[in-house]
């Protein structure tokens, strides 16, 4: 499946995890900054699949290969399912991930259901009416401090069930292993299979 997909993020974490993961599935997959693209598609969607696909279609407008996006966020039970697809906007403007996080944690802080989880939605648009798409999730609570240096975001801040290391305390292919990203781009190169499969008939 000798490929190549653009990864439509401005996340160069992102970026990262995108190429561990699919990249030993034989998917090739190059970053906008590698392919010169500049975009910033508005998410004004309602869901996850909504804002992955404005993502990804964007993209493909603009190159018109096959263009694969995220969209992602923690989803925290004792606030109705927030930030989740604000995540990367929770707090307003002015704020950098450290921020967001903290602000989280006092969001947080008279809390003793710390239930949450990570979706991460993939929209892959390969043709004007051709989407492939995929979900993962990744369930755990919060801890009351930040603990770890890898991963981004929320990772500091949440424990996946049945661990005691945070997302952020773990190597990045531990991390990949079962995160909601990874479950989602596993997934997603499961159905590119049966897509190229498909297509050879
Ligand atoms: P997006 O770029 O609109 O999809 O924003 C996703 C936001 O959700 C990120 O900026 C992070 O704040 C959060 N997020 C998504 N995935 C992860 C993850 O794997 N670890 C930590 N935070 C994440």
């Amino acid at each position: 499946m000798e490929k190549k997909f653009v990864i439509a993020t401005n996340n160069p974490h992102k970026v990262i995890e995108f190429k561990r993961i699919l990249e030993p599935m034989g998917i090739h997959c190059v970053s906008l900054k590698e392919m010169g693209i500049q975009s910033d598609a508005e998410e004004t969607g309602t869901t996850f699949m909504e804002n992955a696909y404005i993502k990804a279609k964007a993209v493909f407008d603009i190159c018109g290969l096959p263009s694969v996006a995220d969209d992602s966020g923690i989803c925290v039970d004792a606030l109705g399912g927030q930030p989740g697809i604000y995540s990367a906007r929770y707090g307003g403007e002015g704020l950098n991930d450290e921020d967001r996080m903290f602000l989280l944690l006092k969001n947080m802080e008279s809390e003793e259901n710390r239930a949450a989880h990570f979706t991460s939605a993939i929209s892959c648009v390969m043709g004007e009416e051709r989407v492939i798409e995929a979900e993962g999730y990744i369930f755990g609570r919060l801890t009351r401090e930040p603990r770890g240096e890898h991963g981004f975001g929320y990772d500091p801040i949440f424990l996946p069930d049945g661990y005691e290391m945070t997302t952020a305390e773990m190597e990045g292919d531990a991390k990949n292993a079962i995160s909601h990203r990874g479950n989602a781009l596993r997934e997603f190169a499961e159905k590119l299979k049966e897509y190229y499969h498909d297509a050879d008939k």
